[in-house]
């Protein structure tokens, strides 16, 4: 096939709409082929090699399957750079910019504190944090060894300087630190919704995806015994939180006594994130 013709038959094959069938085309071309996209316009006899033709119908049988497109480049724009991703971590969320850009907003390039980014997955936010404000000590935790050999990819990839631990929210934080300032997108869905949920998580990791069945809230208790023990005084928690479980959450709260509590909407307008200030 040609060219155009390989961009008319993902338009027949996908569910979606004409400029969605060729941006993903375009992006396939350029990242899994080496192809200039702009062959379509330019070059529209443009001849798909057999290895090219290959790997095109393998990724077009994926994204049938509603297989992220992310993961089918191992690739994800984040804060301006782009992570590698695989089935080992969550897909870095827009959302989830924003509770960077608040931690960045709050903070001088010049400040020098400690920061500990819980269930660190990519490492999209601690990196992303620790190449602005660059005289941070940023840690990346996390209890999945997959997830933190994508990390160590990542810190290498952006030349970052964070240090990578693995640990496990469930036990005791053993490292005698204190930290300035925790983050954490932590497991927060509601396993009982799976049901409702966008099919396209289906792919991500379920220990990255949900809460324990029975206690939708239980990440939040761990991050907040956490804190009792290994946070400053005066220091900060940014989360990520599920707007369904407001109430719970402040609920929660009452035994941790923290100074002040704020609430930001995402840009979807949904209450889902965070600032602790103690
Ligand atoms: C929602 S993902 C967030 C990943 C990344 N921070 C982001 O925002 O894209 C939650 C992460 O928590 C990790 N996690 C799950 N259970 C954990 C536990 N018990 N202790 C530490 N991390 C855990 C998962 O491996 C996953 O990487």
């Amino acid at each position: 096939m040609n060219i155009i013709e390989f961009r008319d038959f993902f338009r027949s094959q996908l569910n979606v709409s004409n400029k969605e069938s060729d941006y993903i085309f375009k992006i396939l071309l350029k990242e899994l082929c080496n192809i200039d996209p702009l062959k379509i316009a330019l070059e529209p006899n443009f001849l798909i090699k057999p290895e090219n033709d290959k790997i095109l119908i393998s990724s077009l049988n994926k994204m049938i399957r509603n297989y992220p497109l992310d993961y089918i480049i191992n690739k994800k724009s984040f804060f301006g750079n782009d992570f590698y991703v695989n089935e080992s971590v969550l897909i870095p969320r827009p959302e989830t910019e924003e509770l960077v850009q608040w931690v960045i907003d709050d903070n001088n390039t010049n400040d020098k504190k400690k920061l500990i980014d819980l269930g660190a997955g990519s490492g999209c936010i601690g990196i992303s944090i620790s190449k602005t404000l660059i005289n941070f000590d940023v840690t990346l935790a996390d209890i999945s060894k997959e997830a933190l050999q994508v990390c160590n990819i990542n810190k290498d990839n952006l030349d970052s300087n964070v240090k990578i631990i693995e640990y496990d929210l469930n036990t005791e934080f053993t490292k005698n630190q204190l930290f300035d300032i925790i983050i954490s997108n932590p497991p927060y869905l509601d396993y009982s919704k799976k049901d409702e949920i966008d099919n396209n998580v289906n792919f991500e990791p379920y220990i990255a995806l949900f809460a324990p069945i029975d206690n939708p809230l239980h990440f939040y208790k761990q991050i907040l015994d956490f804190a009792n023990k290994n946070l400053n005084r005066d220091g900060q928690i940014y989360l990520e939180i599920n707007p369904v479980f407001i109430k719970e959450f402040k609920d929660l709260l009452i035994k941790f006594k923290p100074n002040d509590v704020n609430f930001r909407e995402d840009f979807r307008g949904k209450k889902r994130l965070v600032k602790l200030s103690f």
